[in-house]
């Protein structure tokens, strides 16, 4: 099947990073304010799902989120494609594949789980590592045309939270169940601001160059870049106007007052990449 040249975003996208401050948001592990985080015990990390915690993350109007990654796998492998959703929580991705795929959905959290198989009740829904489930995957000879990692990169823990894998180890992992032309779909989604330091662009710009460095830093030899996109949340200021939490990846402390929960919106990029060798 014929495959569109891939959109590559560095070429359009101002080369400044946002400043080190916003970085800390968004990641995990590099800085004193976001280790809060890590404070995270099993029950909070259950109470997410209880929450409206994910609810805006899960509105219809958030659907292309994922249809921009599942628009270039049903080009590649058909509508009876079979894809394996590391990381899966609820299963949206799921719900939006054609009828005819087989999903295969892996999350160590049984809340996200359990809403995902009222999501997906004819999906395989496992309750396990994401890493250790592709080893023995691997071991038992199953394979997926495509591997999703959606909102997975950068956030592969522990079931407490505390503690992250490495991420070049999780890409690994998920390239050695592939089928031979399988490829693995990253989507890294990334928040920004009506402020110009913290644009649409200079984010996605920062968010751009920690998934190239990743990938790069996963696979020696260039991967076969299928597919990178960019795609805006829709309708997603409706949905933030209404949530009554405020999401732990946003400090907020320095934004504007101009809505409760400062305007900031999500993105996402979406990279489908064919590894070269396994
Ligand atoms: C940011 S959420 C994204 C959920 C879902 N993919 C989506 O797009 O809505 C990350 C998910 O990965 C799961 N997760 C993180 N690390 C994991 C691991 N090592 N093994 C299994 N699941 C993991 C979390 O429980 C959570 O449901």
């Amino acid at each position: 099947m014929d495959v569109a040249r891939p959109v590559l975003l560095d070429t359009c996208l101002p080369k400044a990073h946002p400043p080190a401050q916003t970085r800390i948001v968004h990641t995990r592990d590099v800085s004193e304010t976001d280790r809060v985080d890590d404070d995270r015990t099993p029950l909070e990390e259950r109470l997410k799902y209880q929450s409206d915690y994910f609810a805006y993350l899960e509105s219809p109007t958030n659907e292309s989120r994922y249809t921009a990654a599942i628009d270039p796998l049903v080009r590649l492998f058909g509508g009876d494609l079979r894809v394996l959703d590391l990381g899966c929580g609820t299963a949206m991705l799921a719900s939006l594949l054609p009828p005819a795929a087989a999903y295969t959905g892996v999350d160590h959290d049984v809340e996200a789980l359990s809403a995902a198989r009222d999501r997906a009740p004819s999906a395989e829904l496992v309750q396990h590592d994401t890493i250790d489930f592709c080893t023995r995957s691997a071991r038992d000879g199953r394979r997926w045309h495509a591997v999703t990692l959606a909102g997975l990169l950068f956030h592969n823990t522990t079931p407490d939270g505390t503690e992250h894998f490495d991420d070049t180890e999780l890409l690994r992992s998920a390239a050695s169940v592939l089928e031979p032309d399988g490829v693995i779909a990253i989507l890294a989604p990334f928040a920004f601001t009506d402020q110009p330091e913290r644009s649409m662009w200079e984010q996605a710009a920062w968010k751009l160059a920690t998934v190239n460095e990743i990938i790069e830093q996963t696979w020696q030899e260039p991967v076969d870049l299928v597919h990178q996109s960019i795609t805006r949340q829709i309708g997603i200021e409706t949905a933030i106007a209404s949530q009554t939490q405020h999401p732990d990846w946003w400090t907020g402390a320095d934004e504007s007052p101009t809505s409760r929960f400062c305007g900031h919106y999500l993105a996402t990029i979406v990279t489908v990449l064919r590894p070269t060798r396994r």
